[in-house]
């Protein structure tokens, strides 16, 4: 698939994903959704990409939310199908993905733009970012997944306050609430995510996936996380990885994974 709205690239075991329309401050239209979906895919299956690192293009703007130009004449049907399908093909695609996920947020993180870097396995700011899910001043809800995740990372208060108001938060405000790691300088921002990304890389991908399985389980209706956790835990056993990792231990070498 040829890419129009994002970048996607491949280097030292990183995979960097770029949206890419900063005269629309990288805003989500149809076309955007789409190619994530197939760059996320097509990076998943790369089994020599060990991390993600999805960012915006230019300072403004992570993704200034989703493309409000085309849902605005929306019916009911249409809106629902519209988060529907946008959960379904990339915000929850991405937080169940095997190959960690790092959001890189350089400016505006709003709306569906907050949802996108939440859907990530967590999130690093730049001290410019500034994030918030403003639609109930456009009549409307979060519909990507927003309404789930803020509360899971921050707590039910404080996104009942963030939704309520539509107001933005700065990055240092962010942090404090837990829903960035980090916050740096827009200069250091992919940097710190390469440095973070190095330190998962050494470790084993195998595990990685499952402990992503297992984490979300605890967020999943209907499923038992610490079941979830017990036979992912078990089938570790059976791979590769452990017996190179635990034998690596024994022997006083650094592991050597595949
Ligand atoms: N959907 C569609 N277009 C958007 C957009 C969005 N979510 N966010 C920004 N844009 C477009 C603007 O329409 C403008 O396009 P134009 O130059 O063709 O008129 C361009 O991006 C630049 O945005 P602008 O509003 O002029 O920049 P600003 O610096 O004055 O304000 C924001 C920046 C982020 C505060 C403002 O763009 C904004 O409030 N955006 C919408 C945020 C939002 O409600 N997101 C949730 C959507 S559900």
């Amino acid at each position: 698939m040829e890419f129009k709205n994002i970048l996607v690239e491949k280097q030292d075991g990183l995979g960097y994903v770029t949206i890419n329309r900063p005269k629309k401050l990288n805003a989500l239209n149809k076309d955007t959704i789409e190619e994530l979906h197939e760059a996320f895919k097509m990076l998943e299956e790369m089994l020599d990409v060990k991390v993600i690192i999805l960012t915006g293009s230019e300072e403004k703007a992570f993704v200034a939310g989703a493309d409000i130009s085309e849902f605005a004449h929306f019916s009911v049907d249409e809106g629902k199908e519209l988060a529907r399908k946008g959960q379904e093909i990339l915000f929850n695609y991405i937080e169940n993905l095997s190959t960690p996920v790092i959001a890189a947020v350089n400016g505006f993180a709003l709306g569906g733009g907050l949802e996108l870097a939440m859907a990530c396995h967590f999130r690093i700011a730049s001290e410019n970012a500034k994030m918030g899910l403003p639609e109930v001043s456009l009549g409307v809800i979060p519909g990507y997944g927003g309404t789930q995740r803020l509360p899971q990372l921050i707590g039910k208060g404080k996104a009942m306050e963030m939704i309520m108001t539509a107001s933005m938060i700065t990055a240092q405000e962010a942090k404090e609430v837990g829903l960035v790691n980090y916050v740096v300088s827009l200069e250091e921002l992919v940097p710190l995510a390469e440095k973070i990304a190095g330190k998962i890389m050494r470790n084993s991908s195998v595990a990685i996936s499952a402990a992503i399985r297992a984490v979300n389980a605890n967020f999943e209706d209907g499923i038992n996380g610490f079941e979830t956790e017990v036979i992912a835990f078990g089938d570790c056993f059976g791979t590769e990885d452990f017996t190179e990792g635990t034998n690596a231990f024994l022997e006083k070498r650094k592991p050597k994974f595949q």
